[in-house]
């Protein structure tokens, strides 16, 4: 009996389960990533057998790797991988975020979704983000209580764990209990992140005791430890998910959205939010059903919204298979026609009708599709009509003028400020199950505002919402309502078996960047590294498509002749999109697991074993 089928699994070896992770800095020159006689090195790209991960951090991946070994299964190490990252990428993920998750039960033979998104407050209305009638600076919406949303990710664990893994939520936790107790080594993303957050966090006295120690950013090469949050998450563990939602954590949170801890003599505007402990009971993960398309004999799943990730990457990809030919000048178009769409139709399908069906639907596709000609069409491209009716080659109505695009969102134009926030991992065990995992407290840094004595910042992902005045905009704030996502794990399926999992933080450049590497590895054939470490472009509806400084050297000419403007990406870091992991199954039980080789500081990609 594998373990995994254990009725109540870990039950007597819990309280001495040690979850032994070796230290972050542990070096064994030659190894590619597998468990040999040393530690595992931060490397990749890993190939082996009987489950394996991907992360942006080496010790989040020797968290979920330490539970995989242990005998967990892909759910309890994605949750595992998730809460380490809240240590080691505390400024992208956390226990005050959200998140979406898409899971391969292979037991079920089937691809299932979890919505850990962030709620509005119930106080919250279609003006709550804007002023006098006009919306609220962006940054200063950032940087206060009004851009927190009902925290989703904790709730979301608890689900996943209940529905799909062996795990409690206390075992779950140890190995971030671990790193937040003995530390990890600072690394210069980790040194560039808090540096640009510091003025900043030098404004709430919590925030800058912990993340600025000595006043500045802590050193690259010292070791950071963060005993808050390390006593944080053991008293979850003990008390479970209630401790936040209506408990004495919720409190402690909804106090610091309601009075953010401003340092005496700081000049920040801080707006305080809505939050209500009320907002905290009422908050539940949902399991969703997932997107799919099928796209040249393959099923790709992603994540049905409030996350525009799957109808946007489907889309694109639906719109390309029906073209004759797929180059970057296609790939840019396509990811166009699927903005304007995603812009104009895609919010929480609870308050609003989306059109899942007809974005996804082949007869839409082919009617977007013939709009592609040899040149860059105009910008923005008007939003189609995925509506059932399907005709031909068509173009719905005039495009809006650039002032009408902005009031409305109805493209690309009026988008907030997108950079590298969030992350993404991927797990799979030796029973074929795997997770591609989204987690986010939106910006870099959240909030800026650590809940006192606490250990974790609060998002600002209610900073998702079009702050509007924008009539008939899908996304606008409601109450209980959650903010559009453009969050995109996806699952590939071919003959109903996995062959490949990825998925990658950016904002809006997210659904750029996986729709990249599915077209890099299944129209152009590179393999999993090679798309993944290609030069990017993201072309969201807007007159420039930004992109990576090596995409305009090596494509720039050749696009820049077939009318596309391409310019170098905002970042931080600047001309830097996204930061992707991946797996790929390559048969006979072997996996590839594939992280960045340098974007975001190079990820880390882990097997359990490199043999059979
Ligand atoms: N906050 C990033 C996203 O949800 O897309």
């Amino acid at each position: 009996m594998s373990f995994r089928r254990l009725a109540v699994p870990f039950v007597g070896v819990a309280a001495t389960l040690a979850f032994v992770i070796p230290p972050a800095d542990a070096r064994a020159p030659g190894n590619p990533g597998a468990q040999g006689h040393g530690q595992p090195a931060k490397v990749p790209v890993a190939e082996g057998y009987g489950g394996a991960v991907a992360t942006v951090d080496l010790d989040a991946s020797k968290a979920a790797l330490s539970v995989l070994k242990q005998g967990g299964n892909a759910m309890d190490a994605a949750v595992a991988g998730a809460a380490t990252l809240g240590v080691t990428e505390p400024y992208s993920a956390g226990l005050s975020g959200g998140g979406f998750l898409v899971y391969y039960d292979a037991r079920r033979g089937k691809v299932v979704t979890i919505d850990g998104r962030e709620k509005a407050p119930q106080a919250m209305t279609e003006t709550s983000l804007q002023e006098n009638g006009v919306a609220i600076p962006f940054d200063a919406a950032v940087t206060s209580g009004l851009s927190v949303g009902v925290p989703g990710g904790l709730a979301q664990w608890e689900l996943a764990l209940r529905r799909f893994g062996t795990l409690s939520l206390k075992q779950a936790l140890q190995p971030a209990v671990d790193v937040a107790t003995k530390g990890f080594t600072v690394d210069q993303t980790f040194y560039d992140q808090t540096a640009q957050n510091a003025a900043r966090f030098a404004d709430f006295t919590s925030t800058a005791s912990l993340y600025l120690p000595n006043g500045a950013p802590p050193p690259v090469g010292s070791v950071f430890r963060n005993p808050d949050l390390a006593a944080t998450y053991r008293e979850l563990g003990r008390r479970g998910g209630d401790w936040l939602y209506g408990g004495k954590l919720g409190e402690e949170v909804v106090a610091t959205v309601k009075s953010p801890p401003v340092r005496p003599g700081s000049t920040r505007v801080v707006r305080p939010g809505l939050m209500e402990l009320s907002d905290l009971r009422a908050y539940r993960a949902l399991e969703r059903a997932p997107s799919k398309i099928s796209y040249n004999g393959m099923d790709v799943y992603g994540m049905a919204p409030p996350s525009s990730g799957g109808s946007t990457v489907g889309e694109a990809l639906n719109i390309l298979e029906a073209l004759p030919k797929v180059g970057l000048h296609e790939y840019l178009e396509a990811s166009r026609l699927a903005f304007a769409d995603r812009n104009k139709f895609v919010g929480d399908p609870d308050y609003v009708d989306v059109p899942l069906k007809g974005l996804l639907s082949d007869g839409f596709a082919k009617e977007r599709a013939c709009l592609i000609g040899d040149v860059a069409m105009p910008n923005p491209a008007t939003p189609g009509s995925p509506d059932g009716s399907y005709g031909g080659c068509q173009i719905e109505g005039k495009p809006l003028a650039a002032d009408e695009t902005a009031k409305t969102g109805e493209s690309g134009a009026a988008e907030k400020p997108e950079g590298p926030e969030t992350t993404h991992l991927v797990v799979a065990d030796r029973w074929g199950d795997v997770a591609a995992y989204n987690i986010t407290i939106e910006q870099t840094g959240g909030n800026g505002m650590v809940v006192p004595g606490r250990g974790f910042l609060l998002n600002n992902e209610l900073t998702d919402f079009t702050f509007g005045p924008a009539a008939g905009d899908p996304n606008l704030p409601a109450p209980g309502k959650r903010p559009r996502s453009s969050m995109a794990p996806t699952i590939v399926l071919k003959n109903g078996k996995p062959i490949l999992a990825v998925g990658s933080p950016g904002g809006a450049t997210i659904i750029t960047t996986v729709l990249q590497i599915l077209v890099n590895r299944y129209e152009f054939g590179m393999s999993l590294p090679d798309a993944i470490a290609a030069p990017r472009a993201s072309q969201r509806n807007t007159a420039a498509t930004q992109a990576e400084q090596a995409f305009i050297d090596r494509y720039g000419a050749g696009l820049t002749a077939k009318g596309h403007t391409l310019t170098i990406a905002p970042g931080p870091p600047v001309g830097e999109i996204g930061a992707a992991t991946g797996l790929e199954f390559l048969g006979r039980g072997k996996v590839q697991a594939a992280a960045e080789p340098s974007r975001r500081g190079g990820g880390s990609a882990l097997v359990v074993s490199a043999k059979p």
